[in-house]
């Protein structure tokens, strides 16, 4: 691969030229009025451009963007696979774009069968029955699984639960959720094998626990070896297992969360079923949870209907926590998850999982011999960790200058410092839309960028070399961001 030497152009903002017009409206055919004085601010500079002008300065910023359609994306725990067109040309089927949520049930009844038979695949697929597609992304779908679990313990009139237990190598949501919902949240610590600290969650379970959140495969990249230990140890203190099921694709087809001891488990569909989400949505995060827990569902789910011209209803479950997001969830998210499973198919589900793990650990073979891996000793499952602390002691290197050398060869960089577990962490996901080819590219691109910090530290310490702006104050960028443009 050719590193590109010149530096880009950077992006010129400031377009406006007086009196140019984007559109040309037809004159007048209504009396004119004044528009309320509280209506109109003069301070709102609206830059004066063409349509030409708009299309190119669109089209010149998303050259500059990174996208799972150029090339491998790495980034640990967002799964970003590629997502087949397939899907997009479903989307576009005017039956499915042009109905609005106010139709009926007996307008819209092929939705309402889409979104059925979407709800009984992914309850098949988790082992558990109920399912609501309502929740708008994976967070939201942890917050009403927390709700779930609270209506579960106030329906028992049990109301001494105040503390969620969670491991160290959780999801951030997961704490978040637990705290936002109201409760405690106790840590527990992973043992050396990466795995739940059975010792330390016994002496913390106890009749105040509401439940334990999940995430499996943790975001090490591991599979909990003793999840049904760790369960049953949740259970006979009375609690609920919430499974953080973002990571399903490392499992999905093999092994059902349910048949596990889950209670009850969000899937992220933008992640696992190719629901594309960059930029911050729209997502799906479907929960799905026992037969016991269906009567708390938020709603309305879709039901089998009673009436032979009507198939299927809307129903809200008997005991629902309420809605969590207006009408169904993100419709369309939510079709672009069902034509994925069924062109792949019940029989072949077992695929992406196996792919996603063989590239994992394909990955991981080639890099641990030069880039120190703490659970190396392990099989991963569809992602894994590295930490780059040789090179930040031998060579003064650090995790962020290999992340930004990465960029130079054109890919997007893992994910960084996180799980925080790990120091200088670097959390690889290849997924399994990768070819051995390119996983060879990228490993290789990886052990170039090791000889590099030995022999050229200052060369990775001013990447990137190649981007419109390069290095940034990341911390001030969080702190003080400037989400507006004013030229
Ligand atoms: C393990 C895990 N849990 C939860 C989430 C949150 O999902 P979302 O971003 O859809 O809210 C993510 C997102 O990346 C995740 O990786």
């Amino acid at each position: 691969m050719t590193i590109v030497a010149n530096k880009p152009e950077p992006i010129i903002y400031e377009l406006s030229s007086p009196g140019r017009q984007g559109a040309a409206l037809p004159a007048c055919d209504v009396p004119i009025t004044q528009l309320p004085n509280h209506l109109i601010r003069d301070e709102l500079k609206l830059p004066e451009v063409a349509e030409v002008d708009v299309v190119r300065h669109f089209t010149r910023l998303s050259q500059k963007n990174y996208c799972v359609d150029l090339g491998i994306y790495p980034l640990g725990s967002c799964t970003m696979k590629y997502n087949p067109k397939i899907n997009e040309e479903a989307v576009k089927l005017p039956g499915l774009t042009g109905i609005h949520p106010y139709q009926s049930a007996d307008d819209t009844q092929g939705a309402l069968q889409l979104m059925y038979e979407l709800q009984e695949m992914l309850g098949e697929i988790c082992g558990l029955p109920g399912v609501t597609l309502q929740p708008a992304a994976g967070a939201q779908g942890e917050l009403a699984g927390i709700l779930i679990i609270h209506a579960y313990h106030k329906a028992r009139k049990d109301t001494k639960r105040k503390k969620v237990i969670v491991p160290d190598s959780a999801h951030g949501t997961n704490p978040a959720t637990s705290s936002m919902s109201g409760y405690e949240v106790v840590q527990v610590k992973s043992d050396a094998r990466g795995n739940v600290d059975l010792d330390e969650l016994r002496k913390i379970a106890d009749d105040t626990t509401v439940g334990l959140m999940l995430t499996n495969p943790n975001t090490l990249g591991l599979f909990e070896e003793n999840i049904r230990a760790v369960c049953q140890i949740i259970h006979d203190a009375g609690g609920l297992v919430y499974g953080d099921g973002a990571n399903l694709n490392a499992i999905v087809g093999v092994a059902r969360p349910g048949d596990l001891g889950i209670d009850i488990l969000h899937s992220n569909l933008h992640k696992t079923f190719a629901v594309p989400h960059g930029g911050g949505g729209p997502g799906a995060g479907a929960v799905m949870v026992t037969k016991q827990l269906a009567q708390f569902l938020p709603g309305p789910i879709v039901v089998k209907g009673r009436l032979m011209k009507r198939p299927y209803e809307l129903a809200m479950p008997r005991k629902s926590i309420g809605r969590v997001k207006s009408f169904y969830g993100n419709f369309l998210a939510l079709v672009r998850a069902y034509v994925y499973i069924r062109s792949i198919g019940k029989e072949h589900l077992a695929q992406i999982a196996e792919d996603a793990v063989i590239n994992a650990n394909y990955l991981l073979a080639r890099l641990k011999g030069v880039y120190k891996a703490p659970f190396g000793n392990r099989v991963c499952k569809h992602e894994f960790v590295l930490t780059g602390t040789p090179f930040a002691e031998k060579y003064g290197v650090h995790t962020l200058d290999i992340a930004k050398r990465i960029q130079d060869f054109g890919y997007h960089p893992p994910t960084i410092y996180f799980p925080l577990t790990v120091p200088e962490c670097l959390m690889i996901e290849p997924t399994e839309s990768e070819s051995k080819q390119g996983l060879d590219e990228f490993a290789d691109t990886l052990l170039k960028i090791a000889e590099e910090a030995k022999t050229n530290p200052q060369l990775l310490h001013d990447a990137p070399h190649d981007a419109p702006i390069t290095r940034l104050d990341d911390v001030k960028a969080a702190r003080e961001p400037v989400l507006c443009y004013r030229g």
